[in-house]
């Protein structure tokens, strides 16, 4: 800390308040060139990788702070190895799914700011958050941390998030570029991905995080992409994100993900981040010094490394008005509760058990779930929760007034992500005493909350999940309940899909929750009274079959001697599903509310566009329930007789609106028409095609209320 403030001291000395200066890009770019000459050829290799865990140098004569760094993207992580800290728990922030499912960019900007203010207090300069790969198979591990299968929701999600982090002088690092879109053999994968998927699917949120976000920072992927590691892939790099983009920021490599000293340094690396030293054994530090020394690298290369990396320390540590921070406080938790009160899906409440009723007089709060925290767990990063209120507390502290609340376990969680399978082996088989004792409970009241679901450890960084199967005999347990007990309400907490074509069928009352941060217990609560009337809407699609989604259905997971092609190609997603006329068994953008939407008067401001204009698109959208409510507006096109291979229909904007019953709100939504655009592969340049566009007002990629036409001449 002290040796924090001192360097930030003398160069405020050294070089004044630029504040000002950085307003004016021309005025920094032209200082940055000034301490860079300054700087000996060893000074400037230091700051190219890390010199512990989370941080690479800085230049302390020259009063340039080092490059402090933390986990993301859940909170801000505890401190591991460097410091043996005992302050430091957190707000622990509702997960990437979970913030997809709100479909809120307001409630992404609120988790970023709050990230920003507790990283300051932290004195963090990047946050290695927002993840927000694309969910291309249902069973990658890290799909919690990630947002949704859609690129236009990831990207105005990740637009906010980053805004939202760096509006607090702490800059975001957006993650994992690109494409790290599974864990199996993450390290060594190489992904065939052809151009029109990269750019239509998997680069898009990346692009709009730099472009409209203005991230400062960027994360490579461990794997490889069309034969490169993402580290040193100069397509990937060099071409598109810092020409094409014009990223000014710098490049940190994933930790450990560096393979070669010259490749990653011509390449478009900046910074060599990992584990454990040596530190100057490291790809970035003796062999690069001594690769420019040999002629290998040139000394140019390497000031555009530093240029970029002071370039970040001038927007955050050095920005002069840099703010201290906060940490745990009231309002991060408030915020912690906006979202996962509105992430919560309403999956079926087919016989209206919710929102319960006020003579409900004794409840039976069953499974493991319910008493488990999520901050931490797993292999990965994880946050110290200050506080973490069970969904068990949150539904004491919101029906104990007036209902007797019972608990039993139900299923025990044996299972931990760092076990062998075979320590792992007979975690899914049902404990039939506790099914016994939460039947005996379930028998005795007027409701059953059954909480089921996965966990930090079953989900988790560094393995994917081996099936979508519940995990823990969850299915028993839920039957036994369910057979005794008329009113059971089944609430599920994961991150991921599932296979719950069971409950579906058997259960009419289904709640789907998330890791969902310090307050999910009381947002979850406060779903069932009907204090917060859910809005929150599928970030993926749920198959049937696990066979039925792209990759796996195409034998293109994980694939096979450490290669994968993605022969799906765009259609990921509902694109997929839409496309082949195959029935999910929840739909991408999917989720009940306690009241209903009436679409009506989809309409556009003109019947013909030019390219370069703006589709101006209005709905009206009534309440007609008896409950106040936010309904998440949906607009998909679709480009009628393409004269190429498209999706069904593409999201290509949404809104999320409020209104009380009986009353109409009047929806506006703006499209790009370049906005409407494919890749051509090809001619390698996006093409609007010219002719009919169907779009579509829907409250779910299957639920299409509303449809009319316009055309691009
Ligand atoms: C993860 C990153 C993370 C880094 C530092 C890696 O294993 O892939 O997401 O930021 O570790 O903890």
């Amino acid at each position: 800390m002290i040796k924090y403030i001192t360097a930030c001291a003398v160069a405020l000395f050294l070089f004044g308040n630029v504040s000002a200066q950085n307003k004016n890009e021309t005025a920094l770019q032209a200082k940055i060139s000034t301490i860079i000459k300054k700087m000996t050829l060893e000074e400037k290799i230091a700051m190219l990788h890390g010199n512990s865990l989370f941080s690479s140098a800085g230049v302390k004569r020259l009063g340039i702070p080092e490059l402090s760094s933390d986990d993301g993207p859940l909170g801000v992580r505890e401190e591991i190895k460097r410091f043996d800290w005992t302050t430091d728990s957190a707000t622990f922030l509702p997960n990437g799914s979970a913030i997809a499912a709100t479909w809120n960019p307001a409630m992404a900007n609120k988790y970023g700011i709050v990230i920003g203010q507790e990283a300051n207090a932290r004195n963090k300069v990047v946050m290695l958050a927002p993840a927000f790969n694309i969910c291309r198979a249902p069973l990658n591990g890290r799909t919690y941390e990630y947002y949704s299968e859609d690129p236009y929701l990831n990207g105005q999600l990740a637009i906010q998030a980053v805004e939202g982090i760096q509006s607090q002088h702490v800059a975001a690092c957006i993650k994992h570029f690109a494409a790290n879109n599974q864990e199996v053999n993450r390290s060594s994968i190489n992904e065939e991905i052809d151009e029109r998927a990269l750019r239509e699917i998997y680069l898009p949120a990346f692009k709009a995080a730099i472009q409209q976000g203005n991230a400062y920072t960027i994360m490579s992927a461990y794997n490889k992409v069309n034969g490169y590691w993402c580290s040193e892939n100069d397509f990937l790099l060099n071409k598109v994100l810092k020409k094409e983009w014009g990223f000014k920021g710098a490049v940190i490599s994933d930790w450990g993900g560096v393979h070669n000293t010259i490749a990653a340094a011509k390449n478009g690396l900046d910074i060599e981040m990992g584990s454990s030293g040596p530190y100057d054994q490291w790809y970035f530090a003796n062999p690069l010094l001594a690769a420019v020394k040999a002629g290998q690298v040139s000394e140019k290369i390497i000031n555009d490394k530093v240029r970029r990396i002071l370039w970040v320390i001038y927007h955050t540590s050095l920005s002069g008005h840099h703010p201290e921070g906060s940490i745990a406080t009231a309002a991060h938790g408030k915020a912690a509760y906006d979202i996962a009160s509105e992430s919560i899906v309403l999956l079926k409440n087919d016989v209206h058990l919710l929102p319960l009723k006020s003579n409900v007089k004794s409840i039976a709060v069953i499974g493991d779930n319910a008493i488990r925290t999520f901050g931490l767990g797993g292999y990965g990063a994880g946050v110290k929760a200050k506080y973490e209120i069970t969904a068990l507390a949150g539904i004491r502290a919101r029906f104990g007034q007036t209902a007797n609340i019972k608990f039993a376990q139900g299923y025990k969680a044996n299972y931990l992500a760092n076990n062998t399978d075979e320590q792992n082996a007979g975690s899914d088989k049902p404990n039939q005493a506790l099914i016994d004792e939460a039947v005996s409970l379930a028998k005795t009241t007027d409701v059953a909350i059954l909480c089921i679901g996965s966990n930090r450890e079953y989900e988790s960084e560094g393995h994917d999940r081996k099936t979508l199967a519940l995990p823990f005999g969850e299915q028993a347990l839920v039957d036994a309940v369910t057979a005794v007990n008329p009113n059971t309400i089944i609430v599920i907490m994961a991150g991921a899909p599932y296979d719950i074509n069971e409950i579906k069928k058997s259960n009419h009352t289904i709640v789907w929750s998330w890791f969902n941060g310090s307050e999910a217990g009381d947002a979850l609560a406060d779903v069932l009274k009907g204090v917060i009337n859910p809005s929150g809407k599928m970030p993926f699609t749920f198959p049937v079959s696990l066979n039925d989604s792209p990759a796996l259905a195409l034998n293109s997971y994980p694939g096979e001697n450490l290669n994968t092609t993605y022969k799906e190609g765009i259609l990921v997603g509902y694109r997929w599903y839409d496309t082949k006329n195959i029935e999910p068994l929840y739909c991408f953008g999917y989720g009940l509310s306690y009241t209903n939407f009436a679409y009506t008067n989809l309409s556009t401001d003109k019947k013909n566009y030019k390219l370069n204009d703006k589709i101006a698109v209005v709905v009206k959208v009534k309440n007609t329930g008896s409950f106040s409510g936010k309904e998440v507006v949906q607009l998909y096109v679709k480009k009628v007789n393409s004269s190429v291979f498209r999706a069904e229909k593409e999201l290509k904007a949404f809104k999320k609106i409020a209104t009380t019953p009986g009353k109409t709100a009047v929806v506006s939504m703006n499209i790009n028409v370049s906005d409407l655009a494919y890749f051509d592969d090809t001619q390698k340049k996006w093409v609007v095609e010219p002719g009919e566009y169907k779009i579509m007002a829907a409250s779910s990629s299957k639920d299409i209320r509303q449809v009319t036409s316009f055309y691009v001449r």
